[in-house]
């Protein structure tokens, strides 16, 4: 199907489905689709060389793209334009105003936000309560979308969502439907399934990508100073995926990296991500999250963000979820 709607006044093609852009048939859609490539979005921000295992010489590799691109309107950019995408940027609600100041309003969609902090500090607790925020009207922090949830620890838990949404005054059923769920078992797997991820992201409005956690199956599968340079080609390549499904349908990217305290240093606060210091030079954003003390705040940092200054705040986890800290209750905990 090919429409023609005016974006932004001038008349472009609208290509729907794989099969609709010039010089693709049905078999090469199909073989498309195997590679995971299954939406128009996806293969306009694919490279020649991704294609050519389909059969796609790379002449037509670049003309497909090209199409691609025209039809969501993905190319060179002047300035202004480059403005307009980053007022496209929309921003999700952590459940707590002070974390969510620290990162100009929530996090961003069409860019990857790394949470990263010893067991326990709140990774994943924060990842359940984004896939209850995003369900909420922009009004109120959300953005009006579903969750796409890539577990690779087996520790997402129905039963919390549920608590949150009812926080919330949500309808737990109907936002326990908008979380697609699907379990890593190998860092190859966990790939896999993001490189098949933007069909369900299409169809089912998904807003908010999680994967929970990046680093655990690579950390435990590739041991060893030798096979550190694949491991982190790896993660580079699954790291582009997310930032390309987060940018082709304006979501949010969460991903998770456990750290461990490092006990030979004494003074300061010094962490050690397991992964290494993953990729540094996708868009990214880095929140060092740690506990406070024995109870339930913790302590989030804003560490690296492509544009924002570093900044602490407190949140603390309750049966409600991710909620900020009182005054009174700031001024009778130690910290501050
Ligand atoms: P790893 O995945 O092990 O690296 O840790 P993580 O950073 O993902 O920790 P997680 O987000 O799972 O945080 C676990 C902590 O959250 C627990 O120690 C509790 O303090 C708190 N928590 C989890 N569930 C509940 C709950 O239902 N009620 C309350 N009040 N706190 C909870
Ligand atoms: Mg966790």
């Amino acid at each position: 199907m090919v429409t023609e709607e005016p974006i932004e006044g001038v008349v472009k093609k609208k290509y729907m489905f794989l099969e609709d852009l010039p010089g693709i048939g049905p078999a090469t859609a199909q073989k498309l689709e195997e590679l995971g490539f299954h939406t128009v979005e996806s293969l306009a921000m694919a490279t020649a060389k991704e294609l050519e295992p389909a059969g796609i010489s790379e002449k037509k590799a670049f003309s497909v793209i090209e199409a691609a691109r025209s039809s969501i309107s993905v190319s060179f950019v002047r300035a202004d334009e480059l403005l307009k995408m980053r007022q496209s940027v929309l921003r999700l609600t952590t459940g707590s105003k002070a974390v969510d100041r620290i990162l100009d309003g929530g996090l961003e969609t069409q860019t990857i936000t790394e949470f990263y902090g010893e067991y326990g500090s709140g990774k994943s607790q924060i990842c359940h309560e984004l896939c209850v925020n995003v369900q909420l009207p922009p009004e109120r922090g959300g953005l009006n979308g579903a969750a796409l949830y890539v577990d690779t620890e087996n520790t997402f838990r129905t039963e919390r969502i549920v608590q949150m949404a009812n926080h919330l005054g949500l309808d737990p059923q109907q936002v326990v439907k908008n979380i697609i769920y699907a379990e890593a078992y190998t860092s190859d797997h966990q790939m896999f399934l993001l490189d098949n991820a933007d069909e369900v992201i299409k169809e089912n409005n998904v807003k908010l990508i999680i994967v929970d956690s990046l680093t655990a199956h690579f950390r435990s599968e590739y041991i060893g100073r030798e096979m550190l340079a694949s491991r982190q080609q790896k993660l580079n390549k699954h790291m582009h995926k997310l930032i390309r499904l987060a940018r082709a349908f304006n979501a949010v990217a969460v991903v998770t990296n456990q750290v461990m305290a490092k006990p030979d240093v004494f003074f300061g606060d010094a962490v050690h991500p397991i992964g290494g210091h993953i990729v540094g030079h996708t868009s990214h954003t880095r929140v060092y999250l740690r506990r406070a003390s024995h109870g339930p705040i913790r302590i989030a940092r804003l560490v690296s963000s492509p544009y924002l200054p570093e900044g602490e705040e407190i949140f603390k986890i309750t049966e409600n979820g991710i909620e900020d800290v009182s005054e009174e209750e700031k001024s009778k905990s130690r910290w501050r």
